[in-house]
C-alpha cells in the first residue's frame, strides 16, 4: 500500500511543452507548471524538433524547481515515449538526476496513457475515475488512436491513423490558409463564422478497419484552394472541421457499439475542440453511452497526467514495484502496452 500522501513528481517533455507536476496521493494536483514553446515554433507553423530540444533543455530545471519547491517527493515519473527524441532525452536525464539525488524510485510512463488518464481530472483533482470497459479516443497533434480499454492497463488498440494525426491536419490546413500555429484553435475560431455544408470534404471512414486517415481531407482543402478564387476562410474551416469531427465521432461510436461499452473517454489536444465535444456528446446521448472528455485545461500536454498514469501503474503493480532502476529507455515510437502483474 502506498501512503496516503505519497507524492509523485511528473515530468513531460515529449513535444513542445515542458511541464512538471506534483500529484499527492494519486488524487490532488499540488502544482502543474507548463512552459509552452509555442512562441518558438510559431513562425515555422509547426514544431521544429531541434528548437524543441533546446527549449526543453533550457527550461526543464527551472520548471521542476518551480513545481517542487521544498515539497517532499516520493517518486519521479517521466514520459519515455512516444515523442521527439531530443525532448524525451531531456526528460529522462532530468528524471534520472532527480531520482539519484533524492534516492527515490523512477517510473516510465507512456505519454498517450497520460492523455487517457487526464480524463479523470476536474478542477485539479481526480473526480471522474474511468469506468470500464470503455472506448478511448486519443486525438492529438501527433496521434489519433482508438482503444478498447477493459481496465487500468488492459488495452486493445483497435486502430490508429495511417498518415496525419487529426491535430496535425488542423495545423496543416491552418498553414494552407495562412492562420497561426497551433492551427486547431485558429481553425475552430474561424469555423464559428462559416457554413459547415459549404464544401463537401471527404469523410475517410476506411470501412472494415478502425484506422483513420486525415491526409486526404487536407489534400482536398489544398486542391480546393488551388481551384477556387475568392474563397471564404470561415467556410473552409467550418467544412473541414465538420468532416474531421464527423469521421472521429462515427468511428468512435461504431467501436463503442461493437464492443458494447457504456463509456467513451476522449483525450489529447484536439479534445478541446467544441464541435467534437458537441457531436460526440450528442451521439453518445443518442446511443446511451456516457462520454467523458478531458477537461479543457488538461487536454494539451501536461505533467499532471504523467504523474497520474504513474500512480495508476503503481496501484496496479503494488508498492513492491518501486525500484531505482535507471534503465528506462526512451522510445520515440513507444506503443501502448498492457501492464504486467
Ligand atoms: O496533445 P497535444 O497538446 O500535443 C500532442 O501530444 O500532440 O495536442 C496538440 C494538438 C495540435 O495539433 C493543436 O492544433 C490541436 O491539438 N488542438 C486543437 C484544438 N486545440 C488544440 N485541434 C482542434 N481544435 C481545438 N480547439
Ligand atoms: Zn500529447
Amino acid at each position: 500500500m502506498l501512503k496516503k500522501d505519497f507524492c509523485i513528481l511528473g515530468i513531460e517533455s515529449t513535444c513542445d511543452e515542458t511541464s512538471a507536476s506534483l500529484l499527492e496521493g494519486g488524487q490532488k494536483v499540488l502544482s502543474n507548471v507548463i512552459y509552452s514553446q509555442i512562441e518558438e515554433h510559431k513562425k515555422y507553423h509547426g514544431v521544429v524538433p531541434e528548437l524543441a530540444s533546446r527549449a526543453h533543455a533550457a527550461k526543464i530545471a527551472a520548471v521542476i524547481s518551480q513545481t517542487v519547491g521544498k515539497h517532499p517527493v516520493d517518486a519521479v515519473a517521466f514520459a519515455h515515449g512516444p515523442g521527439l527524441p531530443g525532448g524525451l532525452m531531456v526528460g529522462r536525464v532530468a528524471a534520472e538526476t532527480f531520482s539519484r539525488l533524492k534516492k527515490i524510485p523512477i517510473i516510465g510512463v507512456n505519454h498517450l496513457e497520460g492523455h487517457l488518464f487526464a480524463c479523470e481530472f476536474e478542477d485539479g483533482e481526480v473526480k471522474y475515475p474511468l469506468s470500464f470497459p470503455l472506448i478511448a479516443l486519443i486525438v492529438s497533434g501527433g496521434h489519433t488512436e482508438l482503444w478498447y480499454v477493459k481496465g487500468y492497463g488492459d488495452y486493445k488498440v483497435l486502430g490508429r491513423t495511417r498518415d496525419d494525426a487529426a491535430g496535425e491536419a488542423f495545423d496543416k490546413v491552418a498553414k494552407l490558409l495562412g492562420l497561426a500555429y497551433p492551427g486547431g484553435p485558429q481553425v475552430s475560431a474561424q469555423a464559428l463564422k462559416g457554413r459547415r455544408d459549404a464544401v463537401n470534404f471527404p469523410r475517410p471512414l476506411l470501412p472494415g478497419t478502425w484506422d483513420f486517415s486525415f491526409s486526404g481531407i487536407k489534400t482536398s482543402v489544398s486542391y480546393y484552394l488551388r481551384d477556387h478564387k475568392d474563397v471564404s476562410v470561415p467556410d473552409i474551416c467550418a467544412s473541414f472541421e465538420e468532416a474531421v469531427c464527423e469521421t472521429l465521432v462515427k468511428k468512435t461510436i461504431q467501436a463503442a457499439k461493437k464492443y458494447k461499452v457504456k463509456q467513451i473517454a476522449v483525450g489529447g489536444g484536439v479534445a478541446a475542440n467544441s464541435l467534437l465535444r458537441e457531436k460526440m456528446n450528442a451521439a453518445g446521448a443518442q446511443h446511451h453511452i456516457a462520454v467523458r472528455f478531458v477537461p479543457r485545461g488538461m487536454s494539451s500536454d501536461n505533467a499532471a497526467m504523467i504523474a497520474l498514469a504513474a500512480w495508476r501503474q503503481l496501484e496496479h503493480a503494488g508498492a513492491n514495484a518501486l525500484t531505482q532502476k535507471w534503465d528506462i529507455n526512451i522510445n520515440p515510437n513507444l506503443k501502448i502496452k498492457n501492464w504486467g502483474k
